[in-house]
């Protein structure tokens, strides 16, 4: 088939890459020029581990290749993908501006039947308006369809969730369409779910908004362990053995769920309930537990080590949202370190992958950037662990208390094995259970019991 893919950003990339390498011609089409040069030669601009190798291997064999003209793009194609960014606006809802700038640039260039499918998280209602865009858009008599197909894709995992889909949601009301659809989709053995645009619309947030919560649910469930004694992890693992619950999106957190998805998604659909005149109280509450989250874990830490962290030094492992990833939008490692600068504390910081977005967004101020995992917790008070890197949990604690100034380490992942951890002489404070670092009433052990133990 031939297919358009507008937006060359993660989504548009993967989805053009893994439709190349079906067998389609696929033309990416981004506005952006210097990133159009850099995909071409084979320069990601996402960290997606096995991306170029796809890119490259099918710009040479043809069945790729980029452009910076939509018109060249659309009236080369089929199918037109709409892939472009659906940021947060001031109120919470999803600003549509570049979808519906898209819907106008391909109206204007249609030049035969095409499909018009959008795979951007878009408010339940939006393809009607797309639909209606075209429409003025094209010339007269233009026949075209739209269809709603969600993207489900993990950053990290995005071409193997791309690959290996667990279903391909695609609503229409259009039987061209859908058989369209279904030529594209049969090389993926995925379940196949046809519905109406708004249903379709509804299940992309529907499924974020539930995975969000399971997270802030087993975040709550971490703060009543705390109190009463027992323990998240443990808790978790009985929970999720449970087929109808399932073990996964139920690793409690200090620094709750981020990313470019979760938190943009699920404000986006508490906009749409109250512009429905509907007040979805469960969502406000998965919000709100997750900011809270973050103060409470700074709370642990400044209960810990005083409110003026003035003359610390605090070691920070992880900065992007999540591990293998080097996206730092909406990451509570770097709410937490704003909160922490905020306190005095002067930081040495380390990630995997994240190191160069991180400099851009604070600079040098009160922040030395690491070289590796063990540079950042040189002659450090404190350790924080903020994103939960395979490497980290690798740790060599004898190393890393010869190499310490302190003797306490935060681990806002549980990440590391707390008995291990609590024998190597650390002071161990975690998020959901009760380590060294709880007094029997299940406070956090003071700065000066803390001293004490140096
Ligand atoms: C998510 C959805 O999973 C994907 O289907 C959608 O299309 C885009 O949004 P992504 O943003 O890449 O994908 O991240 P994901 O792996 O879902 O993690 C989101 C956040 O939740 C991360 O901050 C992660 O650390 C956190 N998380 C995840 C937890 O805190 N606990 C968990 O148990 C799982």
């Amino acid at each position: 088939m031939k297919i358009c893919v507008i937006g060359t950003g993660y989504v548009g990339l993967v989805g053009a890459a893994v439709f190349a390498d079906m067998g389609n011609t696929v033309v990416g089409v981004d506005k952006d020029k210097a990133k159009i040069a850099k995909v071409t030669s084979g320069v990601m601009p996402i960290y997606e581990l096995g991306l170029d190798e796809i890119v490259l291997r099918n710009v040479k064999n043809g069945n790729l290749r980029f452009t910076t003209s939509t018109p060249e793009g659309v009236s080369q194609s089929d199918v037109i993908f709409i892939c472009v960014g659906t940021p947060q606006d001031d109120t919470g809802a999803a600003d549509l501006t570049a979808v519906m700038a898209v819907a106008k640039e391909v109206g204007q260039n249609l030049n035969g039947y095409k499909i018009v499918v959008t795979k951007s998280t878009v408010p339940v209602g939006t393809n009607e308006r797309v639909e209606q865009v075209i429409k003025e858009n094209a010339q007269a008599g233009m026949d075209f369809d739209v269809v709603s197909n969600p993207e489900f894709l993990r950053e990290g995992a995005a071409i193997e969730d791309m690959r290996n889909t667990n279903r391909t949601v695609v609503g229409t009301k259009s039987a061209r369409a859908l058989n369209m659809m279904r030529e594209l989709y049969k090389g993926f053995n995925a379940p196949f779910v046809e519905c109406d645009l708004r249903s379709a619309e509804m299940i992309k947030y529907a499924s974020n908004a539930l995975l969000a919560t399971k997270i802030s649910f087993i975040n709550e469930i971490g703060q009543l362990c705390e109190r009463a004694g027992a323990n998240v992890q443990v808790v978790a693992e009985g929970v999720g053995l449970d087929k109808r619950i399932g073990r996964a999106f139920l690793n409690a957190t200090g620094v709750g769920y981020g990313g470019s998805c979760f938190p943009k998604d699920v404000a986006a659909l508490y906009k749409t309930s109250t512009d429905q005149a509907y007040d979805f109280k469960l969502l406000r509450s998965v919000m709100e537990v997750n900011e809270l989250q973050k103060f409470n874990f700074m709370k642990k830490i400044t209960k810990a080590m005083g409110e003026n962290l003035s003359g610390c030094t605090i070691g920070v492992l992880g900065l992007a949202f999540k591990n293998d990833t080097d996206d730092i939008r909406e990451s509570g490692a770097i709410k937490m370190i704003r909160m922490i600068r905020g306190y005095g504390a002067e930081l040495r910081v380390y990630d995997p992958a994240a190191m160069e977005n991180t400099k851009k967004v604070f600079g040098h101020d009160q922040i030395y950037y690491a070289n590796d995992m063990y540079d950042a917790i040189k002659d450090v008070d404190a350790l924080c662990i903020f994103t939960e890197w395979g490497n980290f949990k690798l740790l060599d604690l004898t190393k890393t208390k010869q190499l310490m100034k302190g003797n306490l380490i935060f681990d806002a992942r549980n990440l590391l094995d707390q008995k291990a951890v609590e024998s190597s002489g650390f002071v161990y404070i975690a998020v959901g259970k009760r380590t060294n670092g709880y007094t029997e009433d299940g406070d956090i052990v003071s700065t000066a019991i803390l001293k004490n133990g140096r």
